[in-house]
């Protein structure tokens, strides 16, 4: 096989066998196969498309490229959740403990933060003592015992993509679908679960823009899933505005634990029902979603579940009297407020705004060698469609200084203030 007749092949759309995916990526992987020829190939990707037997194909090469997880030592189904990536969302830190309270085991391995989105492992590193690498038999064990563990990308899984990843970075390559289908579900199946729901953003805050794309992405990854023989279901969730209100590592791990003691954001508490119903499901805990997310939803808001929180932080070291005396984390920055100049409705918040203003603040990292401030952030205080009068507190800034200028400016521009009263839809659509 030679890699030019396969960027010929591919160039006039023609369909690649499985063997002959394999040999780019193994190629690619092992350094045969130089940048230029792989660049090229990925264009003709862009240009062209993948069919879903093609997806498939190199999500699995690219699996395969690295270490797979065998969770096999594990009882029971092992569930997983992913995120495209959005602002403010700290959908697993509510989730894991409410799954492991529920009787599912979450084994996840979640990732850093960086431009205007946050990341799990960076946002529970905020708590003092919190381990983010635990050696693959405590993380099994730990799973276990308590049904959840989190733990930082570790190891060598699907390091294909990572390579694919960058090369695609300065190819202008990354915004195809086939290609991002396949870069999350070749490090989805290496992490070894059973069942996975994956939470597809879509909205100015989200990779994907326009509910057709988010809907073409979803499909595709569902199918990669099906045909690796897991479970896999999709959700279409907004990120029009951020998750919950607080976006900022520490204070998203406030407004955890307020969700789970049952006052938590609406929006916040909706999605982590709905992935827990699904996963729930999955499992067999339950025998539909509808039931499981009445489980979910009924467990939140009664806080059963925050003592499972408690004991997953303690099981990976973390203090736990930090959780207990969560006001403190409000304490340790300074603070400017934000009041409205007009009155109406909050008609539009622009996500990637004020993902933007928290990376100036210093919560988040332009580039992966910046350090991070884990107490700073924002405290939005207003969601869309809420009534505003003038004079009213719309947003408050936890900050060092740094940046504080610039995050006003993006925070100011970001919300819209008008005479109609807009309602969001959350949950765009499901793809079971
Ligand atoms: N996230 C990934 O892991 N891969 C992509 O290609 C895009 C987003």
């Amino acid at each position: 096989m030679q890699m030019v007749d396969l960027i010929n092949k591919k160039k006039y759309g023609d369909e690649l066998s499985h063997d002959e995916i394999k040999f780019i990526i193994d190629g690619y992987t092992k350094g045969l196969i130089p940048d230029y020829q792989m660049s090229a190939f990925l264009m003709s990707v862009y240009f062209n498309g993948m069919t879903t037997d093609e997806s498939t194909a190199l999500a699995l090469a690219m699996r395969d490229s690295g270490d797979v997880l065998d969770l096999s030592d594990i009882t029971g189904t092992k569930v997983d959740k992913h995120s495209t990536g959005g602002v403010g969302d700290k959908v697993s830190i509510v989730l894991a403990p409410l799954v492991a309270y529920l009787g599912a085991k979450l084994a996840k391995m979640s990732g850093r933060g960086l431009g205007h989105t946050g990341g799990t492992i960076d946002k529970l590193e905020s708590i003092p003592g919190f381990q983010v690498e635990l050696p693959l038999g405590k993380f099994k064990d730990q799973v276990n015992e308590i049904g959840c563990a989190i733990v930082g990308q570790s190891g060598d899984i699907a390091p294909a993509d990572k390579l694919i990843y960058a090369l695609r970075d300065v190819t202008a390559t990354v915004d195809s679908i086939p290609l991002i289908a396949s870069s999350i579900m070749s490090k989805k199946l290496a992490s070894g679960a059973d069942a996975i729901v994956l939470d597809v953003k879509v909205g100015s805050g989200a990779f994907m823009k326009t509910l057709e794309d988010a809907r073409k992405l979803s499909k595709l990854m569902v199918e990669i899933g099906k045909k690796a023989g897991k479970k896999v279901s999709a959700i279409l969730t907004s990120m029009e505005e951020p998750l919950g209100y607080k976006i900022g590592n520490a204070l998203e791990i406030y407004e955890s634990i307020e969700t789970l003691e049952g006052h938590g954001p609406e929006d916040l508490t909706e999605i982590v029902c709905v992935i827990t119903g699904h996963l729930l499901k999955d499992s067999g805990v339950v025998k539909d979603y509808e039931a499981g997310y009445k489980l979910a939803y009924e467990t939140l808001k009664s806080g059963a579940a925050l003592p499972k929180f408690y004991e997953f932080v303690k099981a990976q070291n973390g203090d736990v009297n930090f959780l207990k005396n969560k006001d403190e984390i409000l304490t340790k920055t300074k603070q400017h407020k934000l009041y409205a100049k007009a009155d109406g409705y909050l008609e539009k918040v622009d996500a990637l705004k004020v993902g933007l203003a928290g990376m100036k603040l210093g919560a988040g990292r332009a580039t992966k060698e910046d350090k991070i401030n884990l107490f700073v952030g924002i405290d939005l205080h207003i969601k869309i469609g809420d009534k505003i009068k003038k004079g009213d507190l719309i947003c408050t800034l936890y900050h060092d200084e740094k940046g504080l200028v610039d995050a006003i400016e993006l925070i100011e521009s970001s919300y819209i203030i008008g005479p109609n009263k807009r309602h969001l839809k959350l949950v765009e659509e499901m793809i079971v």
